[in-house]
């Protein structure tokens, strides 16, 4: 680690140990004006992270580590199109899909023109589904990246949909596409294949079994078939015509293709135009990314937080809560976006990582997440940060029903930050009538340690323009982590392994024979074959 870079981590540490007996209470108490200095508002989303178990002073020390890990350098570099994605020797601009407007590069060749003809293309053929009366349902047959934005997507954007339905199969489990397609009419419904690769063996296989179903109708399927993938021969060898099939380029990372024309199935449900302004509000996001200053700068101050809860507080998981229903596959999305991106042990020139890296991203929506894990965040053993998420306003929901859910959103994250002292919890069982010797028993129980961070991001509104915002917001602090400890995000090698292994194993499996096998799954596999002969 370079001298500067070292420094920049001790002084970090030194404010990791100025805080430590400090709880939140106390910096309340001790500084009024904390929402102010701790929250960042940015046309219509404000990010609150006051109840972050740190002080302005840390924030200056997280800058300074920014500064010395040249952050902002990494991301000019990255918007340039420079090949940051080291060991595939690409680049990662993923941004130019929602401005095509701007003059880009990748690798110094421009991509401008080839991304807007293609999303005139797919937005085109969007409208031409949306406008088939023989068509009513879409089947999106992807898995990662090729499934899970435009699955999320979908469903946060659902009030905005007034298209065909569209259903998700990405599962090998062949129960996924069997569940989808029984309810569905071959005649008229339309699949779209999805696979930056059209090699991944789950998508193929799925496929396969689609396209069979489809041609059960007896008629020609060309009509009813559609694909994406940067492998566009692959796609019209599997029989897909030339005019549905979709391409986009290896600069863009699988899990950041939602923009290209892999948000295909999301343009069916929602139409394009407001396809077009879920792009517009990420492309906002790009732009105050790019040039807002540091400490107004929304993913670099998440990034920077996220630095200080794992490598000063030492947490080694997040929890993500969007007190909103229609973002409950957000935090599966993060899980790709962030763990597939960070979860990474070497840096990007190939030395042991310096500090730890990607803590285990997770969540369900409130308030149902109260009712099952959020005991362990309030008197847990572990300090698990919290993400909350909410909306100023429903969208097509009771306004009575919204401000409940906003009082348990808020609720929750008072009771994380504050607590509830064992002189307060022993006043209030004493205030009920309690007796004297049951105080006694439950007042260690009814102890809540507080002191436990999280940050708030309130929007007004789950419209597209704010989910493509949302969504860039978790894109750049990805980003800005993946800066300040050296790794590259963009790659994914972690995933190869298994897959190789799977693939030796299928002969097994399907033939009874094949090579030698460790004990465990020699075992396993002996087990099998005796639950299928009893
Ligand atoms: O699991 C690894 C991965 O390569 C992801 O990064 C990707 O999103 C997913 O598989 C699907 O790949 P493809 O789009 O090529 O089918």
């Amino acid at each position: 680690m370079i001298p500067a870079i070292q420094a920049a981590w001790a002084t970090l540490e030194d404010h990791g140990r100025r805080l430590e007996g400090r709880h939140l209470r106390d910096l309340f108490a001790n500084d009024p004006d904390r929402f102010q200095s701790l929250s960042v508002a940015q046309d219509g989303l404000l990010i609150d992270a006051s109840k972050e178990k740190l002080d302005q002073a840390a924030i200056e020390a997280l800058i300074d580590l920014a500064l010395a890990t040249n952050v902002e350098a990494k991301r000019d570099a990255l918007f340039a199109g420079d090949a940051f994605n080291s060991t595939e020797g690409r680049a990662a601009l993923h941004m130019a899909l929602r401005a095509p407007d701007k003059n880009w590069s990748a690798h110094n060749q421009p991509v401008s023109a080839d991304i807007k003809e293609t999303l005139s293309r797919v937005l085109a053929f969007a409208d031409q589904v949306r406008n088939r009366d023989d068509i009513d349902d879409v089947v999106s047959i992807g898995i990662g990246g090729s499934d899970l934005g435009p699955a999320m997507a979908t469903l946060a954007l659902s009030p905005y949909a007034d298209g065909p339905n569209v259903h998700f199969v990405s599962n090998v489990d062949g129960a996924d596409v069997a569940d989808t397609l029984a309810t569905l009419n071959p005649e008229r419904s339309l699949i779209i294949v999805q696979s930056k690769t059209f090699t991944t063996v789950e998508t193929m296989t799925n496929a396969a079994t689609a396209k069979a179903w489809l041609a059960k109708t007896g008629r020609p399927v060309s009509d009813r078939l559609a694909a994406v993938s940067t492998n566009v021969s692959a796609a019209q060898d599997f029989g897909i015509d030339a005019e549905n099939v979709f391409g986009f380029w290896d600069w863009v990372g699988g899990r950041y293709s939602i923009w290209s024309a892999i948000g295909l199935p999301v343009a069916i449900a929602i139409g394009p135009d407001h396809f077009r302004a879920f792009l517009a509000g990420a492309a906002v996001m790009d732009d105050h990314f790019q040039t807002a200053g540091t400490r107004q700068n929304l993913p670099i101050l998440m990034g920077l937080i996220s630095i200080w809860r794992r490598n000063i507080l030492g947490c080694s998981s997040v929890c993500v809560a969007p007190y909103d229903q229609r973002l409950r596959r957000f935090p599966a999305y993060l899980q790709q976006l962030t763990m597939e991106s960070n979860g990474k042990r070497v840096t990007a020139d190939g030395q042991p990582a310096h500090h730890a890296t990607c803590p285990v991203v997770w969540g369900e929506p409130g308030t149902n997440a109260q009712h099952s894990f959020f005991q362990l965040l309030h008197q847990g053993t572990d300090i698990i940060p919290v993400d909350f998420l909410i909306a100023a306003q429903p969208t097509n929901a009771d306004e009575g029903h919204h401000h409940i859910l906003l009082a348990n959103a808020l609720a929750q994250s008072q009771a994380l930050a504050f607590g509830l002292t064992e002189q307060e919890a022993r006043a209030q069982m004493a205030g009920a009538g309690v007796s004297s010797e049951d105080i006694d028993h439950l007042a260690a129980h009814r102890t809540f340690p507080g002191d436990r961070p999280s940050t708030t991001l309130l929007y007004k509104q789950l419209d597209p323009e704010t989910l493509g915002r949302l969504i860039a917001l978790y894109e750049h602090k990805t980003f800005v982590e993946a800066a300040v400890w050296g790794i590259n995000p963009f790659d994914q090698w972690g995933v190869e392994l298994g897959k190789a292994l799977a693939t030796k194993l299928l002969p097994v499996l399907a033939e009874g024979s094949g090579e030698s096998l460790d004990a465990s799954t020699a075992g396993l596999l002996a087990h099998r074959k005796h639950l299928l002969n009893r």
